[in-house]
């Protein structure tokens, strides 16, 4: 692993958060990573929405006691390119859960089988710079961004955790035919979040009734996700994350309040040049 800023390192050509849980041997490891048909995979690239669909995911399997109990998400579906000694992915019982920020070419191999399920959502990018910019100004695991205009440097030249959204969005959509994959953004759950949950579940093949799916829903609403302590992750340490950072304003639209005109215009102008090509549509507001 090369480091390449105070909290960063790269390996394979991917950025990484230094520190125990991170390591080659873990990333080398997963491409024999042996994956189960009931798997579930939820990918996305940081501040998209993870702990928000984590939240949908989970409260759709423990209807009827579907789930092991863990004693929050982040251990109920954790990130599968972070190594926790004391806990054995292989040793987990079916069906698990797993939550990651990697693209397809450091994933299992396995996983192309279209059996498990693999759940990507996306979010537009420039809420995703201006949610990505408060969380590592509040986090131990990230550089602090100096200003918003240092951060948007880093950010569109990949020198962040995740590297680049350009290169992530690419590399989901034009893979996501090797995979049972369902897209989903988050923008359509702000707009639509029962719908967003019924696709969902549809997906994941369970058969929830009516009264579920509301529950599900209300489970993951901003404001009761907020108090749930075992979705929120402020059970993890104020030295890692600042109490409330994972639950910012959960809105579309936040980046005009910090984007200049310049700033959005150079941002448009890159999606056109870099993903141009994969006809996207974003909502912005
Ligand atoms: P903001 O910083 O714009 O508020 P991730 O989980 O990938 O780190 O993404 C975090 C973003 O998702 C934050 O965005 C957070 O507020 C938002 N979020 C989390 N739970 C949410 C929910 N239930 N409804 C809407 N947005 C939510």
């Amino acid at each position: 692993m090369e480091q390449i800023s105070e909290c960063l390192c790269r390996y394979r050509d991917f950025n990484f958060v230094m520190g125990e849980y991170t390591s080659a041997e873990h990333i080398d490891s997963l491409q024999s990573f042996e994956i189960r048909d009931s798997d579930i995979f939820l990918a996305t690239y940081p501040k998209s929405g993870t702990i928000w669909t984590q939240q949908i995911i989970i409260s759709i399997c423990e209807v009827n006691g579907g789930l092991n109990e863990y004693p929050n998400n982040m251990r109920q579906m954790p990130w599968l390119e972070y190594h926790i000694k004391s806990d054995d992915f292989s040793l987990r019982p079916s069906p698990r859960l797993f939550s990651t920020h990697l693209t397809p070419a450091l994933l299992p191999p396995g996983l192309k089988d279209k059996r498990a399920k693999v759940i990507y959502v996306m979010r537009n990018p420039k809420d995703n710079i201006v949610s990505f910019y408060h969380f590592s100004s509040t986090c131990g695991y990230m550089p602090t961004p100096q200003s918003f205009e240092t951060f948007l440097e880093d950010y569109l030249d990949g020198k962040v955790l995740a590297s680049s959204w350009f290169d992530h969005i690419r590399e989901w959509h034009t893979k996501k035919e090797q995979y049972n994959i369902l897209f989903l953004t988050y923008e359509d759950m702000i707009l639509d979040l029962k719908s967003a949950v019924t696709k969902i579940c549809t997906f994941l093949g369970k058969n929830l009734s009516e009264a579920e799916i509301e529950q599900v829903v209300e489970k993951s609403t901003f404001n009761v996700m907020k108090n749930d302590l075992k979705a929120n992750y402020e059970f993890l340490p104020d030295t890692i994350v600042q109490k409330g950072a994972y639950m910012r304003k959960g809105k579309i639209g936040d980046w005009k309040n910090t984007f200049t005109a310049d700033q959005s215009e150079r941002v448009d102008q890159l999606l056109q040049e870099r993903l141009g090509d994969l006809s996207l549509n974003f909502i912005w507001e």
